[in-house]
């Protein structure tokens, strides 16, 4: 493939995530996005897996269907000449770190609102990482089938709440059992709505604008209303802007009913139109371009299929430049590795299929036993490091007891490994004893059990460890350090990497340790691979 050609494949693909606050319609609208794309057959593959709704053991249950939970992780799917690569988030808060990790390895996202509810806390925290990174956001407000607050409400809220300027691209005329459809602002166009059919193409009239009398004879109740609005809209409100939306700046905003399949293709034509292609990434030593020839990559994600007979994970890699293909000499910087990946495998249709190649902006999946750490570069040798893969304070903490005294050695390697690969985070205290373990969510510990049994034969049960908060500590020297860590010898810990952490019994702890040590910086988020070294 000439480098002309794999630019080209480039320029065609689009990376998005969908996010939303539980409930708001996230899988309903994944479902229906992966049918435009001709990507599933039948609705309810995605709803299967949907973690939210299951207790842990059934949760279990459906990830050990194997592929159920990797294949609607990553999709990719043909849609008007490009090439989607639709990454799902965890819906369980009990994952948001992970939803984090698969932020970064995408270049928009789509961000759903319900209706009747607006802005709820998981959009406020994903829109929070959105911006860390300027990702450009498309907002889809649905239900608009159920009785919802006012439309202007809703954007006012949104850019208060989420301090991102809204320009709506569609209007809804009405709502709940009186919604008509939405008007599109920019193509001066009515959708009707037609409830409960839910079919590909929506009714769309042609219309000479709003002012247009063929509105006044087919919506005679509505017109009124929709034409102040329209004119509020336009004259209050900002128009897209592009460079705006690219810069995370602004968001385009569109109304619909996802159930209703209403309003959902014209989120893909967005997509299409105006999301970005990969563009070039801090590749630590230098900018990497999405369109340079050689392959370069990084682990965002990892997989664990939980099955006791293989302990096999898939690694999923977002491609940042170049092409991969079988022959592809891979180099895994952190190690100096070099390795082919023969199966790379990419998540199309309801099942896994070889891929043949891929290229930047492509997700794929490697099987793995455990070689690959989130945060790892792959390159064709030369040693970039790929930045931006959050760590964030834990704020649950835990300590493993075994069943079997016997098996320390194992428990250890385990949770080294599990630590490592970004199950749970690890904490050594120096002054030894078991490692404390931290998690975002509860449902993470759960997990891990599961996983020390099935896959290391080791049993635990949890106890709960007097541990309030973590925190990364950076000194500005050595001096400075060495007197935090004599002043708190029972609070300083070792991360997998070895970075020091304070580990506070208490909120107060911690307030005044940072009183008392001005100069010590107390962190709660690291990236993947980042070394605190101490400057001196
Ligand atoms: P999530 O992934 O963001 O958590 O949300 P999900 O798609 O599961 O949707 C949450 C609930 O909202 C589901 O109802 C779903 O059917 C409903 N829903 C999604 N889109 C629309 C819409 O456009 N209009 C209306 N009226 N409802 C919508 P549920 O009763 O909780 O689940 P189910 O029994 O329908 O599966």
């Amino acid at each position: 493939m000439s480098n002309e050609i794999i630019a080209n494949e480039v320029k065609r693909r689009r990376t998005f995530a969908i996010i939303s606050h539980p409930d708001a319609g996230k899988t309903t609208l994944t479902e229906k996005l992966l049918l435009f794309g001709g990507a599933i057959q039948m609705a309810g593959t995605v709803k299967a897996r949907k973690t939210g709704r299951f207790a842990v053991s059934d949760w279990m249950a459906v990830e050990q269907q194997r592929g159920i939970s990797v294949t609607s992780s990553v999709m990719q799917f043909a849609y008007d000449g490009h090439v989607i690569n639709l990454l799902d988030t965890p819906g369980h808060q009990d994952f948001s770190e992970d939803t984090y990790r698969v932020l970064t390895a995408v270049d928009a996202a789509l961000m759903v609102i319900d209706a009747s509810k607006g802005v709820e806390d998981q959009t406020i925290r994903l829109l929070e990482v959105c911006r860390l990174r300027n990702t450009p956001i498309i907002t889809f407000i649905n239900k608009l089938d159920r009785d919802a607050r006012d439309p202007v409400d809703l954007l006012d809220e949104i850019e208060r709440v989420l301090k991102i300027r809204c320009a709506p691209i569609t209007w809804p005329v009405g709502m709940g059992k009186s919604f008509r459809g939405v008007f599109h602002l920019l193509r001066d166009r009515m959708h009707r709505f037609r409830p409960g059919e839910g079919h590909h193409d929506v009714a769309v009239e042609a219309v000479n604008g709003v002012d247009d009398p063929a509105l006044d004879a087919q919506f005679p109740m509505e017109v009124g209303t929709l034409r102040k609005e329209v004119e509020l809209v336009r004259g209050a409100m900002e128009p897209f802007d592009q460079a705006d939306f690219l810069a995370g700046r602004q968001s385009p905003v569109f109304f619909g009913s996802a159930i209703n399949n209403f309003g959902v293709r014209e989120l893909l034509d967005a997509v299409v139109a105006w999301a970005p292609p990969p563009g070039p990434r801090d590749g630590g030593t230098r900018q990497v371009e999405a369109s340079e020839p050689a392959f370069s990559g990084f682990v965002f994600k990892i997989q664990a299929n939980m099955d006791p007979r293989h302990r096999d994970r898939i690694a999923f890699l977002r491609i940042c430049s170049g092409r991969l293909t079988p022959d592809t000499r891979v180099t895994q910087v952190r190690t100096g590795r070099q390795f082919k990946i023969p199966h790379p495998l990419t998540f199309m249709a309801n099942e896994r299929t070889a891929l043949a190649e891929a290229v930047a902006g492509d997700v794929i999946g490697i099987h793995n036993h455990g070689q690959f750490h989130i945060g790892d570069t792959l390159t064709e040798g030369e040693p970039l490091a790929f930045r931006g893969i959050p760590y964030f304070a834990p704020e649950l903490f835990m300590r493993a007891r075994l069943q079997d005294p016997m098996r320390a050695k194992q428990l250890n390697n385990a949770l080294k490994e599990l630590g490592e690969e970004g199950a749970i985070q690890v904490f050594l205290q120096t002054h030894g004893g078991l490692p404390v373990l931290g998690a975002v969510g509860q449902l993470q510990f759960e997990i891990v059990s599961h996983r020390l049994q099935a896959e290391y034969g080791v049993a635990v049960s949890f106890e709960p460890v007097g541990v309030h908060a973590a925190r990364w500590v950076r000194a500005p020297d050595r001096k400075t350090l060495r007197e935090f860590e004599s002043a708190n010898p029972a609070r300083i810990a070792a991360d997998v990497d070895g970075n020091p952490v304070f580990l506070a019994e208490s909120r107060v702890i911690l307030q005044l340790a940072g009183e008392r040590w001005p100069k010590i910086e107390m962190r709660n988020t690291r990236e993947h691979g980042e070394r605190l070294h101490v400057g001196d």
